[in-house]
């Protein structure tokens, strides 16, 4: 009986306990005496000369608070100062590689205070449709920030499509340009699961990567297919390089990025000129998932979609150092290029 009531009793202080910590965040994210919080760390020197001081904390500290709230109507317009918040052309872009990590790295990205992500992919410049919308149309899709934040979107497919670009040069032709790569034989096969899988859903059948891969009639490397010719990524660059200076691009490596995020993350900060505000509190590793998942604060993670991190079909080794050799010499080129060495086999 006594052991029964003390158990009443240590459920009790404990739901008292949550209630109490609760109420405090719900007032320390809801009223305005986050001004009197400290920095966790300091904020150095960032957007240009003018300096730190010009960046208000209580922005970045009311991001994921009454910024998230608005976006989903919760708010009133005492609580969200309307006024501050503007919807922003993206200063930097993830322009791909498809299946190279772009999502992860969208998200990873946007754990930084200053950092406010366009969730879904925008498809403006690649898609002619949309363009012919206009630039205001690009700009109502971008989420609401303030104004000292910077807009990040992605789409991955803006890499790959020739007249992207010299439209994104024409809308802003000192944009920061981001690129998360992969092993490219691994991409290629990361591409093909993810198109299998879509196949396998309408329940179609599908070739195996192999014949898709190599050409049966030469048995060389088919260049035709779309999978293969993702991964030629000097290729593509090179296409770039006609608008945009190779400092304007930041190369992220994507089999980094799996399997030891934060330093890859720092990088990308310092190429933002942002301070690094991304920590290793912010990046767990999930070993049900096999990746590293989202820590915004001590209530709210979050990992990705189980449509990251297919498990992929074996593929024939022969085939693969088949590939593999295929794509040293662009991979050569591309390390050549971009100053980024990525060891790929
Ligand atoms: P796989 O599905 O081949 O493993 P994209 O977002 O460009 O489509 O890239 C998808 C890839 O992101 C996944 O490819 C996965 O390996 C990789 N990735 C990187 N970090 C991840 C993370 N933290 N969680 C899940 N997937 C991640």
């Amino acid at each position: 009986m006594l052991f029964k009531q003390q158990a009443w009793l240590r459920q009790k202080l404990l739901v008292l306990g949550s209630l109490a910590v609760g109420s405090l965040l719900y007032l320390v994210t809801r009223v305005g005496s986050l001004d009197r919080l400290q920095p966790i760390c300091p904020i150095e020197g960032r957007f240009g000369a003018r300096g730190q001081a010009e960046f208000p904390l209580r922005a970045l500290q009311f991001k994921r608070g009454l910024l998230h709230e608005f976006r989903k109507g919760n708010s009133s317009k005492e609580q969200v100062r309307l006024h501050d918040l503007v919807q922003q052309l993206p200063k930097a872009i993830i322009i791909g590689v498809r299946k190279g990590g772009t999502r992860a790295l969208l998200e990873m990205l946007n754990l930084h205070p200053a950092v406010v992500k366009a969730s879904q992919e925008i498809h403006f410049f690649d898609n002619d449709e949309n363009y012919a919308k206009g630039i205001e149309w690009y700009r109502k899709k971008m989420p609401f920030s303030y104004p000292q934040q910077i807009t990040i979107e992605k789409s991955p497919a803006y890499f790959i499509t020739e007249e992207v670009p010299e439209r994104i040069y024409k809308m802003n032709s000192s944009i920061k340009l981001l690129i998360i790569v992969r092993e490219p034989t691994t991409r290629a096969i990361s591409d093909y699961t993810q198109v299998l899988e879509g196949k396998e859903r309408k329940n179609k059948t599908y070739y195996k990567f192999e014949k898709l891969a190599i050409d049966p009639n030469t048995c060389e490397v088919n260049t035709k297919y779309k999978a293969v010719r993702t991964s030629i990524y000097t290729k593509h660059l090179e296409r770039w390089l006609k608008y945009f200076p190779i400092e304007q691009f930041h190369i992220v490596d994507g089999d980094r990025l799996i399997t030891e995020p934060l330093p890859e993350l720092q990088l990308v900060e310092k190429f933002l000129n942002l301070p690094p505000r991304i920590s290793q509190y912010n990046l767990y590793f999930n070993a049900t998932r096999g990746f590293y998942c989202l820590r915004f604060n001590i209530i709210f993670n979050k990992c990705l979609a189980g449509s990251k991190g297919r498990i992929h079909p074996e593929v024939d080794p022969s085939v693969i150092t088949k590939l593999r050799k295929f794509f040293h010499p662009f991979n050569q080129k591309f390390y050549q290029i971009t100053g980024r060495t990525l060891n790929w086999p």
